[in-house]
């Protein structure tokens, strides 16, 4: 991927431009000081305090620790309130660096303050730069209800520098991964097969791990510019998060999001080839990749009660039944209405305590 490059996405709300670029403050030292509002990650500004001077120095400079509880609705005031003491006005522009949460935060803010202002992105994590930076949407939680909240609200443009890769913990770097990994399972089996092969390569090749950030893009691309409100085509990118989420809920973000969607793509084989809609070959083949991408979580324990509680107020969800995406014989996925009865939680018990590690 040469320094420079872009991908135009088609929005809503018009194009707008992914660029990548190697240098980091590419884009961010040179931001209007009087209408711009910058939101970072905390921990992101700590480390690369002298490659964002310019944009730490502005007046207007919002620090947010990248927790889930700080996309809580009631953390909201107070950001706010931030804004309206820096007289932010409908011409102003919201700038975030780092990862899901403060994009989440930032696109929520940019939605709904004045009735909308623009917003740009310098994703800092793996998994903002080749998944959720394009596709438009913010999820905020409120109470225990993750992601309840939410809006369609492309930035203005997107800046990719994988140099920020070089600081994420290890962890996250495979919370990434689980992402990309889904995305080249949505492509199908050959495209899943092939990062398979790459897997042991992926988290210490800078040109490779740029590559497959693309090529993610691209592919969820042609999605979202056919559904961006998720209404049809879209929707099987939510492959492995019905589940994904209801474990981050039940193990209260212990395990981070791209690795519970990791164990929620591999327990969405299993139910799939426990009840007969796949063959047993799908969760074989793709098992020892997702196994290995959520080592260390085998045997996290997910405890049933909030687990089952959470999946049963999953925003998808068609009444008492569950809306899970499910491959088929040929590993194709498919939206499936599942009966949320004592055989399919016998399955998930199963899964949780003896599938997941075996
Ligand atoms: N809106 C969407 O389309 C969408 C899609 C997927 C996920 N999400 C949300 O995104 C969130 C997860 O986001 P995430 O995985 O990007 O991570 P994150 O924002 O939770 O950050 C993870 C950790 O990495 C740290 N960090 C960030 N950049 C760093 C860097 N360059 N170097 C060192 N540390 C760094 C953060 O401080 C934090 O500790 C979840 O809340 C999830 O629901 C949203
Ligand atoms: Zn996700």
């Amino acid at each position: 991927v040469p320094d420079g490059e872009t991908l135009v996405i088609q929005s809503h709300r018009g194009p707008y431009a992914v660029r990548f670029e190697d240098d980091i403050a590419a884009g961010i030292g040179t931001l209007p000081p009087e209408t711009t509002h910058v939101i970072i990650d905390d921990r992101v500004a700590g480390l690369y305090r002298s490659e964002l001077a310019g944009a730490l120095e502005l007046p207007s400079v919002l620090r947010i620790e990248a927790r889930e509880p700080s996309k809580s609705l009631d953390r909201f005031p107070a950001y706010v309130s931030h804004l309206v003491e820096h007289t932010i006005r409908r011409d102003h522009t919201l700038v975030a660096i780092g990862g899901g949460i403060v994009q989440d935060i930032t696109c929520f803010l940019a939605a709904t303050m004045l009735r909308g202002v623009a917003w740009r992105f310098f994703p800092t994590t793996l998994l903002a730069q080749a998944d959720s930076c394009i596709g438009s949407k913010s999820s905020i939680n409120a109470g225990a209800a993750k992601n309840i909240l939410g809006t369609f609200t492309p930035p203005q443009e997107i800046v990719i520098s994988t140099r920020f890769l070089e600081t994420l913990d290890e962890r996250d770097v495979r919370s990434g991964i689980g992402e990309i990994l889904k995305v080249h399972a949505i492509e199908g089996p050959e495209a899943f097969d092939g990062i398979a092969r790459d897997y042991s390569r992926l988290s210490n090749d800078a040109g490779m791990i740029r590559r497959y950030i693309r090529r993610a893009l691209e592919i969820k691309q042609r999605y979202i510019e056919i559904d961006e409100f998720d209404r049809g085509a879209r929707n099987i990118f939510n492959y492995g998060h019905s589940f994904g989420h209801a474990i981050e809920t039940a193990t209260e973000f212990a395990v981070p999001h791209g690795i519970a969607v990791t164990i929620g793509m591999d327990m969405a084989n299993f139910v799939a080839m426990r009840s007969g809609i796949a063959d047993e070959e799908v969760f074989r083949r793709m098992h020892p990749t997702l196994k290995t991408n959520f080592r260390g979580f085998e045997t996290h324990p997910v405890p049933p009660e909030p687990f089952f509680l959470a999946l049963a107020k999953d925003k998808k969800n068609v009444g008492a039944d569950l809306t899970l995406i499910l491959p088929d014989g040929k590993a194709a996925l498919a939206k499936r209405i599942f009966p949320n009865d004592q055989a399919f939680r016998a399955m998930c018990v199963e899964y949780l305590e003896h599938g997941r590690a075996s």
